[in-house]
């Protein structure tokens, strides 16, 4: 009787759809993330706890403390994925029990990227595909090619159902695709909003965690580059991998956003053909191929964008000014720090800028306020002013000071490895950067003051 009661009750919660925080009641601005409009209700209504099998087989398992010393790790051995980048991505192989989330965005290629991976594996795959049939499935992996004889594909997305298929498969990795497609039961409301995706998003860890299956999920992405709807995603999977590039270009980067069984600073390289995504194993192949001969005025820089290494080209332009007063500007860099490397390449280097026009452009329309890029603005300046080209596989991290020193910056080592991966030859760096790397193929140029970088001009 009293379950009746509970059931007749329809419970409602707010959700804010950009950052997924929660209200008893509507609000117009979330507290939280400070969007406004993005509070609304949801129907969830929960008549017993959820179990990714039947709420009467709940696990029984009881944890219990253990000494660290006796903890068994043999078990935790990863699953090769077979397919190099993807492994290196998430630290060396699949962790048993572990939920991976795939975010990007819409036409990027992760469908391609998981199904791919799928064909390959010699485990028993289960593909759950909320998006697309199972003939359309079967046509992009006819594509594809290699095809294995242990991938099972099932158009669902009722978690429920999906886990009734799942006991009688009983396979090593479950592939969902995609989060947002999933509904539970025990939620009303819609496929999509907050309150379904967490709740299938628990069901799934509690499914992978009892049985130790890795479950891979894909999610889509807003336009503002988060994974749609709730951050609270990220916060309760394992590892988060966020699958980038240009539609435009055939080139896609995997990156680590999170993870619990790996490093976040290893990058995988893929390119889209006709017949799916190939693995980039030398990228410096993609910089070569687009660059079309040197030219004056261009530098790279090895910023950090949060934690994330990101090479950034940057493009000076120094004429001889046409007005009296010389003009600079600058875009996607400060104006003010422009200014004030030109005077100090004016007075501690002795370079008559004071008469020039001065333009400065970081490609691709970033803004960065890393300092590292001081030394790349500084090169770009240079080569644009004396007309000579730097050769395109050099690369900067450093920042500038006020009389002419070359300064260390923050997690030099990370940036090295960034422009090692990218194929760089060499990199300049600060002589006062500690760094421990040992046996990189990058040549690490040191330098101390602007004029030890004037020798590389020429
Ligand atoms: P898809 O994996 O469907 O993207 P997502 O799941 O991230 O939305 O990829 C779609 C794009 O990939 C589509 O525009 C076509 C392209 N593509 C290829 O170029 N080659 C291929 O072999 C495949 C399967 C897709
Ligand atoms: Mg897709």
């Amino acid at each position: 009787m009293a379950q009746d009661v509970n059931m007749a009750k329809v419970k409602t919660t707010f959700f804010c759809q950009n950052c997924g925080s929660q209200y008893a009641k509507w609000q117009g601005q979330c507290t939280s993330c400070k969007e406004w409009n993005t509070i609304t209700e949801e129907v969830i209504q929960k008549p017993e706890k959820s179990d990714w099998k039947t709420p009467t087989t709940a696990s029984k398992r009881v944890s219990k403390p253990l000494l660290i010393n006796e903890i068994d790790t043999s078990k935790e051995a990863r699953l090769d994925m077979r397919d190099g980048e993807f492994n290196r991505v998430l630290g060396g192989g699949m962790v048993h029990g572990s939920l991976t989330l795939l975010g990007g965005e819409p036409g990027i290629g992760k469908s391609t990227l998981l199904l791919q991976i799928a064909l390959n594996l010699e485990y028993k795959t289960l593909y759950v595909s909320g998006e697309e049939s199972q003939k359309q499935i079967k046509m992009r992996a006819e594509r594809i090619q290699p095809n294995s004889n242990n991938c099972y594909i099932l158009t669902e997305t009722k978690t429920q159902n999906i886990f009734k298929q799942i006991e009688a498969l009983e396979p090593d990795i479950v592939v969902i695709d995609s989060i947002q497609t999933l509904h539970s039961d025990y939620i009303e409301s819609s496929a999509g909003s907050i309150s379904q995706v967490k709740e299938c998003t628990s069901e799934l860890i509690k499914f992978a965690k009892e049985t130790a299956t890795p479950v891979l999920l894909i999610g889509h992405i807003t336009k503002d580059g988060n994974i749609a709807g709730p951050k609270i995603l990220e916060h309760m999977v394992d590892t988060v991998l966020q699958f980038e590039g240009d539609r435009n270009h055939v080139f896609r980067i995997l990156r680590a956003n999170k993870n619990r069984f790996g490093s976040t600073n290893e990058l995988g390289i893929y390119e889209m053909q006709g017949s799916g995504l190939r693995e980039v194993s030398n990228p410096s192949e993609i910089l070569i191929s687009e660059k079309d001969g040197e030219l004056s005025g261009n530098a790279v820089a090895a910023t950090l964008e949060g934690l994330r290494p990101l090479m950034i080209e940057v493009q000076a332009l120094v004429s001889t000014a046409v007005y009296g007063t010389p003009q600079r500007s600058a875009t996607g860099f400060n104006a003010k720090r422009l200014n004030m490397l030109l005077a100090v390449l004016e007075k501690r280097a002795g370079f008559r800028l004071g008469a020039k026009d001065v333009f400065l452009n970081i490609t691709g329309g970033i803004t960065v306020d890393d300092p590292a890029i001081d030394l790349a603005v500084v090169a770009a300046i240079l080569s644009s002013n004396e007309d000579v080209a730097l050769q395109s596989d050099f690369c900067f991290a450093a920042e500038v000071g006020l009389s002419g020193e070359i300064r260390p910056v923050q997690r030099v080592e990370q940036r090295i490895l960034e422009a090692e991966k990218l194929g760089f030859s060499t990199i300049f760096v600060s002589k006062y950067n500690k760094i421990a790397l040992k046996n990189t193929v990058i040549k690490i140029q040191l330098i101390s003051k602007i004029e030890d970088l004037v020798g590389f001009l020429v």
